[in-house]
Protein backbone atom coordinates (compact mmCIF):
# COMPACT_ATOMS: atom_id res chain seq x y z
CA UNK A 1 0.00 0.00 0.00
CA UNK A 2 1.00 3.50 -0.57
CA UNK A 3 -0.01 6.97 -0.46
CA UNK A 4 -1.35 6.48 -3.69
CA UNK A 5 -4.18 3.95 -2.64
CA UNK A 6 -5.33 6.70 -0.68
CA UNK A 7 -7.92 8.60 -3.12
CA UNK A 8 -9.00 5.05 -4.67
CA UNK A 9 -9.95 4.03 -0.75
CA UNK A 10 -11.56 7.38 0.36
CA UNK A 11 -14.22 7.14 -3.18
CA UNK A 12 -14.92 3.28 -1.98
CA UNK A 13 -16.15 4.58 1.86
CA UNK A 14 -18.11 7.72 0.88
CA UNK A 15 -20.85 8.33 2.61
CA UNK A 16 -20.70 5.22 4.28
CA UNK A 17 -21.37 4.95 8.34
CA UNK A 18 -18.41 3.89 10.45
CA UNK A 19 -19.76 0.24 11.18
CA UNK A 20 -20.01 0.02 7.19
CA UNK A 21 -16.38 1.62 6.77
CA UNK A 22 -14.57 -0.99 9.13
CA UNK A 23 -16.42 -4.16 8.02
CA UNK A 24 -15.04 -2.85 4.32
CA UNK A 25 -11.47 -2.17 5.76
CA UNK A 26 -11.84 -5.37 8.04
CA UNK A 27 -12.68 -7.56 4.84
CA UNK A 28 -10.41 -6.15 2.68
CA UNK A 29 -7.05 -6.02 4.47
CA UNK A 30 -7.51 -9.17 7.26
CA UNK A 31 -4.73 -9.75 9.14
CA UNK A 32 -3.11 -6.59 7.86
CA UNK A 33 -4.76 -4.48 9.62
CA UNK A 34 -5.00 -3.68 13.79
CA UNK A 35 -6.79 -1.23 16.24
CA UNK A 36 -5.01 0.88 18.72
CA UNK A 37 -7.03 1.04 21.52
CA UNK A 38 -5.92 3.84 24.27
CA UNK A 39 -9.41 2.79 26.46
CA UNK A 40 -10.31 5.73 25.70
CA UNK A 41 -14.10 6.58 25.10
CA UNK A 42 -13.47 6.89 21.36
CA UNK A 43 -11.62 3.52 21.22
CA UNK A 44 -14.28 2.05 23.18
CA UNK A 45 -16.97 2.96 20.88
CA UNK A 46 -14.92 1.12 18.28
CA UNK A 47 -13.84 -1.68 20.23
CA UNK A 48 -17.68 -2.57 20.48
CA UNK A 49 -18.47 -1.70 16.75
CA UNK A 50 -15.01 -4.25 15.89
CA UNK A 51 -16.55 -7.06 18.55
CA UNK A 52 -19.83 -6.92 16.58
CA UNK A 53 -18.24 -7.17 13.03
CA UNK A 54 -15.14 -9.85 13.60
CA UNK A 55 -13.58 -10.41 17.10
CA UNK A 56 -10.64 -11.94 15.28
CA UNK A 57 -9.39 -8.90 14.64
CA UNK A 58 -6.35 -7.90 16.23
CA UNK A 59 -6.58 -5.26 19.14
CA UNK A 60 -4.13 -3.67 21.01
CA UNK A 61 -3.02 -1.27 24.20
CA UNK A 62 0.07 0.67 24.80
CA UNK A 63 1.29 0.21 28.28
CA UNK A 64 3.24 2.85 29.02
CA UNK A 65 3.92 1.89 32.77
CA UNK A 66 2.25 4.80 33.88
CA UNK A 67 -1.51 4.54 33.27
CA UNK A 68 -3.94 4.67 35.60
CA UNK A 69 -5.48 1.97 37.66
CA UNK A 70 -8.60 2.11 36.35
CA UNK A 71 -7.63 1.84 32.65
CA UNK A 72 -6.10 -1.78 33.88
CA UNK A 73 -9.57 -2.24 34.99
CA UNK A 74 -11.00 -1.29 32.07
CA UNK A 75 -8.75 -3.48 29.61
CA UNK A 76 -9.53 -6.43 32.27
CA UNK A 77 -13.46 -5.74 31.85
CA UNK A 78 -13.09 -5.43 28.17
CA UNK A 79 -11.64 -8.38 27.27
CA UNK A 80 -14.42 -9.90 29.88
CA UNK A 81 -17.17 -8.44 28.43
CA UNK A 82 -16.19 -9.26 24.94
CA UNK A 83 -14.76 -12.61 25.35
CA UNK A 84 -11.51 -10.99 23.50
CA UNK A 85 -7.97 -10.81 24.43
CA UNK A 86 -6.19 -6.72 24.20
CA UNK A 87 -2.59 -7.65 22.87
CA UNK A 88 -0.81 -4.76 25.60
CA UNK A 89 2.87 -3.94 24.00
CA UNK A 90 5.00 -2.52 26.62
CA UNK A 91 7.91 -0.26 26.28
CA UNK A 92 11.81 -1.34 25.96
CA UNK A 93 13.03 -2.36 29.97
CA UNK A 94 16.78 -1.07 29.29
CA UNK A 95 15.78 2.26 27.66
CA UNK A 96 12.87 3.20 30.67
CA UNK A 97 15.23 2.22 33.33
CA UNK A 98 18.32 4.56 31.15
CA UNK A 99 15.63 7.50 30.86
CA UNK A 100 14.36 7.14 34.29
CA UNK A 101 18.13 7.34 35.73
CA UNK A 102 19.48 9.76 33.76
CA UNK A 103 15.97 12.29 33.97
CA UNK A 104 14.12 11.44 36.76
CA UNK A 105 11.09 9.38 37.35
CA UNK A 106 9.08 12.40 36.45
CA UNK A 107 10.96 14.55 33.74
CA UNK A 108 8.02 14.88 31.73
CA UNK A 109 7.35 18.10 33.48
CA UNK A 110 11.07 20.17 33.39
CA UNK A 111 10.60 20.22 29.49
CA UNK A 112 9.13 19.96 26.33
CA UNK A 113 11.72 18.28 25.13
CA UNK A 114 11.84 15.18 27.84
CA UNK A 115 8.11 14.92 27.80
CA UNK A 116 8.39 14.06 23.91
CA UNK A 117 11.43 11.83 24.69
CA UNK A 118 9.48 9.88 27.42
CA UNK A 119 6.25 9.59 24.99
CA UNK A 120 8.91 8.28 22.26
CA UNK A 121 10.21 5.59 24.29
CA UNK A 122 6.62 4.87 26.05
CA UNK A 123 4.77 4.78 23.70
CA UNK A 124 6.61 5.08 19.90
CA UNK A 125 8.66 2.53 20.27
CA UNK A 126 6.29 0.15 21.48
CA UNK A 127 3.86 1.06 18.68
CA UNK A 128 6.04 0.46 16.08
CA UNK A 129 6.67 -3.05 17.09
CA UNK A 130 3.20 -3.23 17.19
CA UNK A 131 2.95 -2.23 13.25
CA UNK A 132 5.16 -4.60 11.84
CA UNK A 133 3.46 -6.37 9.20
CA UNK A 134 0.36 -4.08 8.92
CA UNK A 135 -1.19 -1.81 6.23
CA UNK A 136 -3.70 -0.35 7.97
CA UNK A 137 -3.93 1.03 11.76
CA UNK A 138 -7.93 1.82 13.52
CA UNK A 139 -7.44 4.77 15.21
CA UNK A 140 -10.13 6.72 17.40
CA UNK A 141 -9.42 10.14 16.61
CA UNK A 142 -12.42 12.73 16.37
CA UNK A 143 -11.73 16.18 14.71
CA UNK A 144 -13.46 18.12 17.18
CA UNK A 145 -11.02 16.95 19.98
CA UNK A 146 -8.22 19.49 19.77
CA UNK A 147 -6.84 22.36 17.55
CA UNK A 148 -4.35 19.90 16.28
CA UNK A 149 -6.83 17.41 15.22
CA UNK A 150 -9.18 19.71 12.99
CA UNK A 151 -7.83 18.16 9.58
CA UNK A 152 -7.82 14.46 9.93
CA UNK A 153 -9.46 12.43 7.42
CA UNK A 154 -11.07 9.02 7.63
CA UNK A 155 -8.59 7.56 5.47
CA UNK A 156 -5.12 9.27 5.58
CA UNK A 157 -1.70 7.78 4.49
CA UNK A 158 0.45 7.58 8.01
CA UNK A 159 3.66 9.22 5.88
CA UNK A 160 5.52 8.57 9.62
CA UNK A 161 5.01 4.97 9.37
CA UNK A 162 4.36 4.34 5.68
CA UNK A 163 0.63 3.04 6.69
CA UNK A 164 -2.85 3.37 5.85
CA UNK A 165 -4.67 5.38 8.48
CA UNK A 166 -7.86 4.81 9.25
CA UNK A 167 -10.35 7.04 11.80
CA UNK A 168 -13.56 5.54 11.29
CA UNK A 169 -15.62 8.45 13.86
CA UNK A 170 -13.54 11.30 12.90
CA UNK A 171 -16.99 13.64 12.46
CA UNK A 172 -18.70 12.12 15.45
CA UNK A 173 -19.23 14.77 18.22
CA UNK A 174 -18.82 13.98 21.89
CA UNK A 175 -22.40 13.50 22.58
CA UNK A 176 -23.43 11.20 19.21
CA UNK A 177 -20.36 9.15 20.84
CA UNK A 178 -21.81 8.82 24.31
CA UNK A 179 -25.15 8.21 23.35
CA UNK A 180 -23.35 5.11 21.43
CA UNK A 181 -21.66 3.95 24.62
CA UNK A 182 -24.81 4.22 26.67
CA UNK A 183 -27.34 2.54 23.86
CA UNK A 184 -25.28 -0.19 23.57
CA UNK A 185 -23.70 -0.06 27.38
CA UNK A 186 -20.25 -0.24 26.25
CA UNK A 187 -17.67 -0.34 28.87
CA UNK A 188 -15.52 2.60 29.86
CA UNK A 189 -13.13 3.85 32.13
CA UNK A 190 -14.57 5.16 35.33
CA UNK A 191 -12.92 8.19 34.91
CA UNK A 192 -14.94 9.74 32.17
CA UNK A 193 -17.27 10.11 35.13
CA UNK A 194 -14.62 12.30 37.60
CA UNK A 195 -13.99 14.61 34.88
CA UNK A 196 -11.40 13.43 32.88
CA UNK A 197 -13.38 13.20 28.98
CA UNK A 198 -9.18 12.58 27.44
CA UNK A 199 -7.29 10.10 29.63
CA UNK A 200 -3.32 9.46 29.04
CA UNK A 201 -0.95 8.60 31.38
CA UNK A 202 -1.56 9.39 34.80
CA UNK A 203 1.10 12.11 35.91
CA UNK A 204 0.30 13.85 32.58
CA UNK A 205 -3.26 14.06 32.73
CA UNK A 206 -5.64 16.07 35.08
CA UNK A 207 -9.86 16.44 35.63
CA UNK A 208 -10.91 19.60 33.52
CA UNK A 209 -13.22 22.17 34.30
CA UNK A 210 -16.61 23.12 33.02
CA UNK A 211 -16.46 24.22 29.86
CA UNK A 212 -12.45 23.83 28.70
CA UNK A 213 -11.10 21.49 26.31
CA UNK A 214 -11.50 18.09 26.09
CA UNK A 215 -8.06 17.85 25.44
CA UNK A 216 -6.88 20.71 28.28
CA UNK A 217 -6.55 17.79 30.85
CA UNK A 218 -3.87 16.21 28.64
CA UNK A 219 -0.41 17.54 29.15
CA UNK A 220 -2.09 20.91 30.67
CA UNK A 221 1.02 23.01 31.72
CA UNK A 222 1.89 23.15 27.56
CA UNK A 223 0.99 25.15 25.13
CA UNK A 224 -1.82 23.61 22.94
CA UNK A 225 -0.35 23.61 19.67
CA UNK A 226 2.40 21.13 21.20
CA UNK A 227 -0.35 18.46 22.72
CA UNK A 228 0.54 15.71 20.74
CA UNK A 229 2.79 12.82 21.81
CA UNK A 230 3.85 11.97 18.49
CA UNK A 231 1.77 9.18 17.88
CA UNK A 232 -0.62 11.46 15.62
CA UNK A 233 2.10 13.72 13.47
CA UNK A 234 1.60 17.12 13.21
S1 LIG B 1 -2.63 10.86 22.35
O1 LIG B 1 -1.73 10.93 21.19
O2 LIG B 1 -3.07 12.17 22.82
O3 LIG B 1 -2.14 10.00 23.42
P1 LIG B 1 -5.34 10.11 22.28
O4 LIG B 1 -5.39 9.69 23.70
O5 LIG B 1 -6.11 11.32 21.87
O6 LIG B 1 -3.85 10.19 21.74
O7 LIG B 1 -5.78 8.90 21.37
C1 LIG B 1 -5.87 9.00 19.97
C2 LIG B 1 -5.69 7.64 19.33
O8 LIG B 1 -4.34 7.23 19.47
C3 LIG B 1 -6.51 6.57 19.99
O9 LIG B 1 -7.79 6.50 19.43
C4 LIG B 1 -5.69 5.34 19.73
O10 LIG B 1 -5.95 4.80 18.47
C5 LIG B 1 -4.26 5.85 19.75
N1 LIG B 1 -3.67 5.71 21.11
C6 LIG B 1 -3.36 6.69 21.98
N2 LIG B 1 -2.84 6.19 23.12
C7 LIG B 1 -2.80 4.85 22.95
C8 LIG B 1 -2.39 3.75 23.76
N3 LIG B 1 -1.89 3.93 24.98
N4 LIG B 1 -2.53 2.51 23.27
C9 LIG B 1 -3.03 2.30 22.03
N5 LIG B 1 -3.43 3.28 21.22
C10 LIG B 1 -3.32 4.54 21.66
FE1 LIG C 1 5.59 9.77 29.58
FE2 LIG C 1 3.58 11.45 30.15
FE3 LIG C 1 4.10 10.70 27.60
FE4 LIG C 1 3.06 8.99 29.40
S1 LIG C 1 2.08 10.86 28.56
S2 LIG C 1 4.64 8.55 27.95
S3 LIG C 1 4.16 9.58 31.30
S4 LIG C 1 5.38 11.93 28.99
Amino acid sequence: MTAQDIPQLQAAIAGKSPQEIMAYFLNKFGSKIAFSNSMGAEDQVITDMICKIDKSVQIFTLDTGRVFPETYDLIDRTNKKYDIHIKVYFPDAQEVENMVNNKGVNLFFDSIENRKECCHIRKIGPLTRAFKGLDVWICGLRRDQSVTRTDIKTVEWDENNGLIKLNPIVDWSEDKMWDYIKENKVPYNRLHDQGFPSIGCQPCTRAIEEGEDVRAGRWWWENPDTKECGLHAK
